[in-house]
């Protein structure tokens, strides 16, 4: 029995010693020192030895079994050792390889126009306001002098959160939040989204964008509305452009307007951009209520106003020649590349 230990010792070892590859190797160990492995074998076979010759041969298994656990050790860090330098020198990287292209993306038509517009104003000595699109129906109708019973109101137009939440429906709420926090002089534009419920077509989107404007300060007319909105006007649509105010009503201005741009495509001629009219509506405004000014802490005796509001999609539509308002929201690819 001696012999037969001595002899899977000899020819592990060497099958040990000439192994390739750390797959091998395991298989070795189990072939070996597994349940069923050669060395178990022989220390399952004691039970027929004599007394004596049991601790010698249990002694003679247990030292070749831990030569070999030693050497199965050894060879398996250094069967990985050499296929780590395999790899090392197989996957090197070649820096001078062209790399793949990487696309640069551009700005969506919306965010241009809003950049474009909050430049102008910036220009002018305007601050960029913002607000929640989550708001409180106090600030998106109340202090706006819009009462429980106006139209506006109606759950038809407005998403509810709960009664007094509400999807901001304007940006104008972003007005009464301003001339809380902040004294006059004011001078504020402030673009974001907001939600109407409104079924969604060519021109219509439960959510679209505006951008508000407010100033606030003594001495402030409807001249000042006019000569500022007809410079906007020029600024962002062409020097060309002319400007025309019609009246209109609007809870939280008084008087309110709505303005029209001459056509930009077609100069006032009529197209099929201005649908034949020559003008496109672009805005409404007007001169603050006093009562927009009393909700919101500021004596309407001492200061007076004047604010608008106006949607991004009409203006990004027009200058851009889009003629479906989805395409700005469904973001294909291939559509937004072409800007
Ligand atoms: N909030 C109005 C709307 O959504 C637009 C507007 C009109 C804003 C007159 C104003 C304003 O600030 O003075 O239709």
């Amino acid at each position: 029995m001696k012999e037969e230990i001595a002899k899977i010792g000899e020819n592990s070892k060497n099958e040990i010693n000439s192994c390739k590859d750390l797959k091998q190797l395991s298989d070795l160990k189990v072939k070996y020192l597994g349940k069923k492995g050669e060395l178990t074998v022989v220390l399952r076979g004691m039970g027929s030895l004599s007394p004596e010759e049991r601790p010698v041969i249990g002694s003679l298994v247990n030292q070749v079994r831990d030569e070999l656990n030693e050497l199965f050790d050894k060879k398996e860090k250094e069967l990985k050792q050499e296929e780590l330098k395999k790899r090392l020198e197989t996957e090197n990287i070649d820096v001078t390889e062209p790399s793949k292209k990487i696309e640069l993306g551009s700005l969506h038509p919306i965010t241009q126009v809003i950049g474009e517009v909050e430049e102008i104003f910036l220009g002018m000595g305007y601050e960029i306001a913002d607000g929640p699109e989550v708001e409180k129906a106090i600030y998106n109708f109340d202090k706006l002098n819009t009462p429980p019973d106006h139209p506006a109101r109606d759950v038809q137009d407005t998403f509810y959160i709960t009664d007094d939440i509400v999807l901001r429906s304007q940006t104008s709420p972003v007005q009464a939040r301003v001339m809380e926090n902040q004294k006059p002089p004011i001078k504020i534009i402030c673009p974001g989204k907001v939600y109407r419920s409104d079924s969604i077509d060519a021109t219509h989107s439960p959510v679209f964008h505006q951008i508000e404007g407010l100033v606030v300060d003594k001495n402030i007319s409807m001249t000042d509305l006019k000569g500022t909105l007809e410079m906007f006007a020029k600024k962002c649509l062409g020097e060309k452009t002319k400007i025309r105010f019609r009246p209109h009503h609007f809870p939280f201005t008084e008087p309110s307007a709505e303005a029209d741009v001459s056509c930009f495509v077609c100069g006032g001629k009529g197209c099929k951009v201005c649908k034949g009219e020559g003008w496109i509506e672009l805005l409404g405004c007007g001169m603050v209520h006093p009562n927009v000014l009393r909700n919101c802490g500021i004596d309407p005796e001492e200061y007076s106003g004047f604010a608008f509001g106006f949607g991004v999609e009409r203006i990004a539509m027009a200058k851009f020649g889009i003629e479906d308002m989805r395409l700005l929201f469904e973001n294909d690819v291939r559509f937004l590349k072409q800007f």
